[in-house]
């Protein structure tokens, strides 16, 4: 059996859930800020945050953690697996800004939850570039793998 094969495309799967939740949760910032504290659309707003969170955005980047660690300790070097590889860094570096976004967007719908939002919708609007850049420049070194 493929075991590496398999773990890859869970590794994706996870990647392509995280993904979705980090492209979309600033996308639900922005229009929060813009709802009134206490009316129904910010309530609204509030529960579907909450609920990206919990349900997609935080196990899915568990799941590619450990899938893609494992698919690195498996990599060709014996001993170092792909961790000895340039690429493999770079990546890591990125992920791990990634993975830091991700704590700060938890933070800010914690913020908005209890109505203390200290943000503008700009911020959110520009913070909502990040993690497509970040998703282009991992994917372009993990399948191309230029050093
Ligand atoms: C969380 C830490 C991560 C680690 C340790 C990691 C590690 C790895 C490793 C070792 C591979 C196998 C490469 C190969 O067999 O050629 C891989 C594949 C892949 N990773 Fe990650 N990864 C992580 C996160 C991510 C993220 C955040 C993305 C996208 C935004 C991503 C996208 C991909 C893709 C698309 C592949 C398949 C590449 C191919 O088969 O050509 N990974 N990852």
């Amino acid at each position: 059996m493929n075991i590496y094969g398999w773990i890859k495309a869970f590794h994706i799967i996870a990647v392509i859930a995280w993904m979705a939740g980090m492209l979309y949760l600033p996308r639900l910032l922005v229009y929060h800020c813009a709802a009134e504290k206490g009316s129904v659309q910010s309530e609204t707003f509030k529960v579907m945050e909450h609920r990206l969170l919990r349900a997609i955005i935080n196990p899915a980047m568990i799941a590619t953690w450990v899938f893609g660690l494992w698919l690195a300790w498996l990599g060709p070097d014996s001993n170092l697996g792909w961790f000895a590889s340039g690429w493999l860094q770079a990546k890591l570096a990125f992920v791990v800004i990634l993975s830091a976004l991700h704590g700060l967007f938890a933070r800010w719908v914690k913020d908005f939850a209890a109505d203390r939002n200290r943000n503008s919708q700009k911020f959110y609007r520009i913070i909502n570039e990040i993690p497509t850049v970040l998703m282009i420049v991992i994917v372009i070194l993990v399948v191309l793998k230029p050093f």
